[in-house]
């Protein structure tokens, strides 16, 4: 079976409109759907002609609510418009399950197009989906299609091994939601005809992204049969920054793999997601850097210690976890400053959560003196204690003392993230200008706590630094190979 193809879904107010669309998206589709429930009833009589405007084949749709649509007019004015378009050349007319109408289908064939015939289930996994699927083909000519929101890593599964029993059996088939959207990238892995994509301020259907993401970040087109599947799983983490790095390496390097963001609701079932998709390598984020622990074969020495794991590769059928924060903490610090470092190594880390715990593991390997200060005392000391470092709490206590730990000064909470980008976690502290300052908070690329240092003549250290180190670490441990020119990849902001 060929390659999936690309299709742009159109959905607005006025055929102009999607003529526009079509237009400003020229050269990213192989086909449009035009979504004619979405038209002003003004528009209906210029249907027929639009294939003739469109530069592509064009799918006709008119989809009620309980299918997802916004169609609420009779079903009868459905038919008139489905009548009076025949003739009009479209390519595909798409068909719910439940519709049956041998006039207007033995038209519609007459005409050339072909019959999508579709199930939308917008709730529940439906039963018995590969023979309900195969039982929509009720002509030679007609495409099976099946639209699953996927609530569970759960019903995920179940639409992949869907798509493995029915290999080689032409149909559409996808996943919508955030859980669902790899499914979509993976189109031509999973064997379906077409893959919908949207414009980005447009989303007919949950998890569905555009044209021109799915090729840039996703390499859609290059994907196939054999590609290898990586990803990161967290909740949320469809924002995630970490596709446009490894995806951008998997480019560079001529890798035939994808990295795919994995929404899921707990670490647990990833794992037969993986045996389904053979993924041997994964990113871990918030919320379950702890939580993958327990369901490890091997751990390395840093995430006992740490007590965090953001990475998992599969060896030898055994899952191994490690943390690459750790080391991409480190790797800015030792690039610029810490092999001429003079006189005694201190630090000050702001903050005693989980991102914290990783990096006084690292400073601390590297025999400074830590000072730990933190909003809520309890953690500071309790993370103290762990590592054998001063703790204080956030206040003019607490830049009293950082005066003797501030070699280097470390912000590890999330004050000062998009989008409360004012915000200011120690504003008690009056920089010397003698300071490195490192903020690991990547957005903003700078944050007002790394502005007024700057201010103040400090150097300073970027998240984004980190952000990429710990990224090439992981890349580095999927595929054995470095990732060229990591510096010039675009992360979107
Ligand atoms: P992470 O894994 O990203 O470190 P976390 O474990 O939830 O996330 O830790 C968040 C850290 O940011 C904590 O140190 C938290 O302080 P508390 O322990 O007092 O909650 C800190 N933090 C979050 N919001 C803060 C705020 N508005 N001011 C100061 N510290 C804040």
């Amino acid at each position: 079976m060929g390659k999936a193809v690309l299709c742009l879904c159109l959905t607005g107010r006025t055929i102009q409109e999607n003529l526009n669309t079509l237009n400003d998206f020229k050269g990213t589709y192989d086909l449009a759907e035009l979504r004619a429930d979405f038209l002003l009833p003004s528009e209906w009589q210029y249907l027929k002609a639009f294939p003739l405007k469109a530069p592509c084949p064009v799918i006709m749709t008119i989809r009620k609510p309980g299918d997802g649509g916004l169609f609420a007019h009779p079903e009868e004015d459905r038919l008139k418009i489905f009548r009076g378009v025949t003739g009009g050349g479209y390519a595909f007319f798409d068909f719910e399950e439940d519709f049956a109408n041998n006039d207007l289908e033995a038209g519609a064939r007459a005409d050339g197009a072909r019959i999508i015939r579709s199930i939308h289930s917008v709730s529940g996994f439906p039963s018995g989906l590969e023979t309900r699927i195969r039982r929509l083909k009720r002509h030679p000519t007609d495409l099976p299609k099946a639209a699953i929101q996927i609530q569970s890593a759960g019903e995920l599964l179940e639409l992949l091994r869907t798509a493995r029993r029915l290999q080689g059996f032409e149909k559409i088939l996808l996943g919508m939601g955030p859980i669902g959207f790899i499914t979509r990238v993976l189109a031509s892995k999973i064997g379906s005809f077409l893959s919908y994509s949207s414009p980005p301020e447009q989303s007919a259907a949950p998890g569905r992204t555009d044209p021109l993401t799915l090729q840039k970040i996703y390499r859609y087109r290059q994907i196939g049969p054999d590609t290898k599947i990586f990803g990161i799983i967290g909740n949320p983490v469809m924002h995630s920054f970490s596709p446009r790095i490894h995806n951008a390496g998997f480019e560079r390097l001529g890798l035939d793999a994808v990295y795919l963001p994995m929404q899921i609701e707990d670490p647990g079932p990833f794992f037969s997601l993986a045996e389904e998709l053979g993924i041997e390598g994964v990113s871990v984020t918030i919320p379950f850097k702890e939580s993958v622990i327990p369901l490890l074969n091997k751990q390395s020495e840093n995430v006992t210690a740490t007590g965090a794991c953001n990475t998992l590769t599969k060896k030898n059928s055994s899952w191994q976890g490690t943390n690459t924060d750790v080391q991409g903490f480190l790797t800015p610090l030792e690039e610029r400053f810490l092999s001429d470092w003079q006189g005694e190594r201190t630090a000050t880390v702001i903050g005693a959560g989980g991102a914290a715990r990783s990096i006084v593991y690292a400073l601390r390997r590297e025999s400074f003196h830590v000072l730990i200060l933190n909003r809520t005392p309890e953690r500071a000391k309790s993370l103290a204690e762990s590592f054998g470092c001063e703790w204080d709490t956030l206040d003019s206590g607490g830049a009293k003392k950082a005066r003797r730990y501030n070699r280097l000064v470390v912000q590890t909470t999330s004050v000062g993230m998009v989008p409360d980008v004012e915000g200011e976690p120690f504003g008690e502290y009056r920089f010397q200008g003698s300071e490195i300052v490192y903020d690991i908070v990547y957005n903003p690329s700078e944050t007002s706590f790394l502005r007024r240092a700057m201010r103040s003549g400090c150097r300073l250290v970027y998240g984004r630094e980190m952000l990429l180190a710990q990224a090439l670490h992981q890349f580095k441990l999927f595929t054995g190979r470095d990732l060229p020119e990591p510096e010039s990849i675009d992360l979107g902001f």
